[in-house]
C-alpha cells in the first residue's frame, strides 16, 4: 500500500520524506488555507515546493465547480509540475473534467467520495484516483472501512485501473486496516504514519539491549 501524506505543511512533508516510507501528497484547500497559503500565484508555488521535496504524486485540488473553469485550472496545475494530479470534486462536472483529462493522459484524484456509486463512476470516467473519505463517514457513526471494502470489490470485478486512495485517514488503526482490506494508497496525517512505530515492547525491548551492551562494554 502506498503511504501519501496528508497535508500542505512542508516540515511535516520534509519528516515524512526522511523516513523513507513516502510515496506522495495529498492536499486540499483547507489544507493549504491552515498553513496561510492563499493567493493563486503563492498557492502554486507552494505546490511546487511540495513537489520539489517528494518524488511522487501531488494532488492539487481545483476550486472551481463549472467544467470550463475545473478544466482551465486543472491544465494549469498539470502544467505546472509532472508530479502533479488533478484533484476534482465528485460532482457532476467533476466526472466530466475527469474523462477530459483521463482523454489527454492527465492523472486525476476523484475527491470527496462518500458511495459506492460515487467511486463507479470515477472509475468509469477514467480516474486515476478516487478518494472515499473513511473518516468522515466514521464521524456520522458510519463504517468508513466498509466503504472502501465495498469499492475494492466492485472495482475488482471489472479489473478497474483506478486506485482506491483511502483518504480523511485520522490514526495507525485506520492505516492497518485500509492495508489488511487492500486499498491501493492511504493518506493520512504525519502522527497516523509515524504512529506505526510505536509499540511499548520496542521501548522496553531496546532500553533492556542497550543497558545489557553498557555492562558488558563499560
Ligand atoms: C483527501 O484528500 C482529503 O484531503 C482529506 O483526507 C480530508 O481529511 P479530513 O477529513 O481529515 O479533513
Amino acid at each position: 500500500m502506498k503511504f501519501f501524506i496528508d497535508t500542505a505543511n512542508l516540515s511535516d512533508i520534509a519528516e515524512a520524506q526522511a523516513l523513507g516510507v513516502l510515496d506522495g501528497v495529498t492536499t486540499n484547500p483547507s489544507l493549504m488555507a491552515k498553513e496561510g497559503v492563499t493567493g493563486s500565484d503563492a498557492i502554486l508555488a507552494h505546490y511546487k515546493k511540495i513537489c520539489e521535496l517528494v518524488e511522487g504524486d501531488v494532488s492539487a485540488e481545483v476550486i472551481s465547480t463549472d467544467y470550463e473553469g475545473m478544466i482551465k485550472e486543472g491544465e494549469a496545475l498539470a502544467a505546472l509540475h509532472p508530479q502533479i494530479v488533478v484533484k476534482l470534486p465528485m460532482i457532476a462536472n467533476g466526472v466530466k473534467a475527469c474523462k477530459y483529462f483521463s482523454d489527454k493522459g492527465i492523472r486525476t484524484n476523484v475527491t470527496l467520495v462518500f458511495s459506492v456509486g460515487q467511486a463507479l463512476l470515477a472509475a468509469k470516467a477514467g480516474a486515476t484516483y478516487v478518494s472515499p473519505f473513511l473518516g468522515r463517514l466514521d464521524d456520522i457513526s458510519t463504517d468508513g472501512l466498509h466503504l472502501v471494502k465495498e469499492i475494492r470489490h466492485v472495482y475488482d470485478n471489472y479489473n478497474f485501473e483506478t486506485q482506491i486512495l483511502s483518504a480523511s485517514v485520522r490514526n495507525t488503526m485506520h492505516v492497518i486496516n485500509c492495508a489488511k482490506i487492500g486499498s491501493d494508497v492511504m493518506t493520512g496525517p504525519l502522527s497516523s504514519i509515524t504512529g506505526l512505530l510505536k509499540h511499548p515492547l520496542t521501548d522496553s525491548g531496546l532500553a533492556k539491549f542497550l543497558e545489557d551492551y553498557k555492562k558488558g562494554n563499560g
